[in-house]
C-alpha cells in the first residue's frame, strides 16, 4: 500500500490501476456531460469569507445521521458495479467506512448483495434499491433489508430510465450491472410515484431517504410525506443532463425543508473545502461518489481509509482557516460567489494532475 499523503496521489493511482472502460464509467456523465461540469463549476464558484480571532485550537466536525454517529459529515453514496474498481467492491467500502466511522449507502446493483454484505459487516448501513419488480417484490426486499439489520432505505428517484452515457456507448462498454442505454428493466423505476413513498412510509418504520431531489417543490413534498432524509442529487451528472449544480439547488431545498429533516447533497464534491461549503449552505452531510470509486480503485479498503483520513484533515484545516471551530459555526455568512477561475471539469479539484505530478 502506497503511503498516500494527498488525494491527488490517490486519484493518480486510480488512473494507473483502471482500464479505459472502468475509468470512463466512473468519471463520465450523461449526454454532453454539462451537468457533470456544472456540479464542479458550482462548487468552485463559492468562495470563503473567512473570519479571524475565534479560538480554533480545537475543531470538531463529528455529527450524526439517522441516529448514527459520524466522524465527519460525509456519506459514501451508492455505487453500482463498484466491484469494477476493486474486486472487493461494496465489501471494501464497508470495511473502510466501518473502521473510519461514517455511513455507507449500498447500491442494489453491485456485489456483494445486501444480505451477504450485512452478514459480513453487521452495523449501521443504508440500502438503496432500484425497483425491478412490483410492490410486493419491493415490500419483500424492504422486509429482508430490515431483517438483515439495515438502518435506512433509500429510493433513488432520478433514474426513471437509464441515461445515455456516451463515453460508454462509444466503446460499447457495458457496466457489470448490465445497464446500457436502452437496456435493462426500468419499467418499475419509471412507474414510481408519490404513492410509492406513501406506501413505504405507511408500511415500514425504517427511515426513508429520497435521493435525486432537484427542486424545492419536491423537497417540500418529501417533508410533508414524512421522508426522513432529503437527498439533493443529479446522480453525479449521470442521469438528466443540463441540470443545475447540486450545490446551487441546496439553498432552496434547505429553505423548503426548514429543519424538518436532514438534507444530504452530492455532486462534484471532491475535497474537504468542498464539503465545508455545502455545510455552510445548510447540508447535514455530503455524499462523495467519485471520491469513493477513485479511492477504492487506488487500493481497496486501505486506500479508501487513507482518503477519508486526508479528507478529515482537509475539512478540519478549512474550518480552522475559515474561523469555525464546530459545525454550528458554519453558515452562509462565511461564503460569497464569484466565477470559477477556469472551465471546471470532473477532475478540476486536482489541478496538479495536468502538470504531470
Ligand atoms: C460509478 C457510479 C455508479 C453509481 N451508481 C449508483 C447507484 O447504483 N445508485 C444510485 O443511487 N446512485 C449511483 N450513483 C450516483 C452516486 O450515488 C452519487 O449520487 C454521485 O456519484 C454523486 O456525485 P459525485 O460522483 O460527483 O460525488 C453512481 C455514481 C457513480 C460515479
Amino acid at each position: 500500500m502506497a503511503d498516500f499523503l494527498t488525494l491527488h496521489e490517490i486519484v493518480k493511482k486510480a488512473r494507473e490501476n483502471l482500464d479505459q472502460g472502468a475509468w470512463d464509467y466512473l468519471i463520465g456523465g450523461a449526454d454532453t456531460e454539462s451537468a457533470l461540469r456544472r456540479n464542479r463549476a458550482g462548487v468552485e464558484s463559492w468562495l470563503f469569507k473567512p473570519r479571524i480571532l475565534n479560538d480554533v485550537s480545537q475543531v470538531d466536525c463529528d455529527t450524526e445521521l439517522l441516529g448514527q454517529p459520524m466522524r465527519i459529515p460525509v456519506v459514501m453514496p451508492p455505487i453500482g458495479s463498484v466491484q469494477a474498481f476493486e474486486a472487493g467492491g461494496a465489501a471494501s467500502v464497508a470495511e473502510a467506512t466501518d473502521e473510519f466511522g461514517i455511513l455507507q449507502v449500498l447500491s442494489s446493483v453491485c456485489t456483494p448483495d445486501f444480505e451477504t454484505l450485512a452478514a459480513q459487516h453487521p452495523g449501521p448501513r443504508v440500502y438503496q434499491l432500484y425497483l425491478t419488480g412490483d410492490e410486493a417484490w419491493m415490500d419483500d426486499i424492504i422486509s429482508r433489508a430490515i431483517e438483515a439489520g439495515y438502518t435506512g432505505f433509500c429510493l433513488t428517484a432520478d433514474t426513471q430510465t437509464y441515461s445515455r452515457r456516451e463515453r460508454d456507448i462509444l466503446k460499447r462498454y457495458v457496466p457489470l450491472s448490465g445497464r446500457i442505454a436502452g437496456g435493462g428493466d426500468f419499467k418499475a423505476q419509471a412507474k414510481m410515484t408519490w404513492d410509492t413513498v406513501a406506501h413505504i412510509k405507511e408500511k415500514f418504520a425504517l427511515p426513508l431517504l429520497i435521493k435525486g431531489v432537484g427542486a424545492a417543490e419536491d423537497a417540500r413534498r418529501c417533508v410533508e410525506m414524512g421522508v426522513d432524509v432529503v437527498w439533493v442529487s443529479n446522480h453525479g451528472g449521470r442521469q438528466l443532463d443540463h441540470t443545475r449544480a447540486c450545490i446551487d439547488v441546496l439553498p432552496e431545498v434547505v429553505e423548503a425543508v426548514a429543519g424538518k429533516a436532514p438534507v444530504v447533497v452530492d455532486g462534484g464534491f471532491m475535497r474537504g473545502a468542498d464539503v465545508v461549503k455545502a455545510l455552510c449552505l445548510g447540508a447535514t452531510a455530503v455524499g462523495m461518489g467519485r471520491f469513493e470509486g477513485l479511492a477504492l480503485a487506488a487500493g481497496g479498503a486501505p486506500a479508501l481509509l487513507a482518503a477519508l483520513q486526508i479528507l478529515e484533515h482537509e475539512i478540519k484545516t478549512t474550518m480552522a482557516l475559515a474561523g469555525a471551530n464546530c459545525l454550528a459555526q458554519l453558515s452562509p455568512d462565511l461564503l460569497c460567489r464569484d466565477a470559477p477561475l477556469a472551465p471546471a471539469h470532473v477532475l478540476s479539484a486536482f489541478p496538479f494532475l495536468v502538470e504531470g505530478y
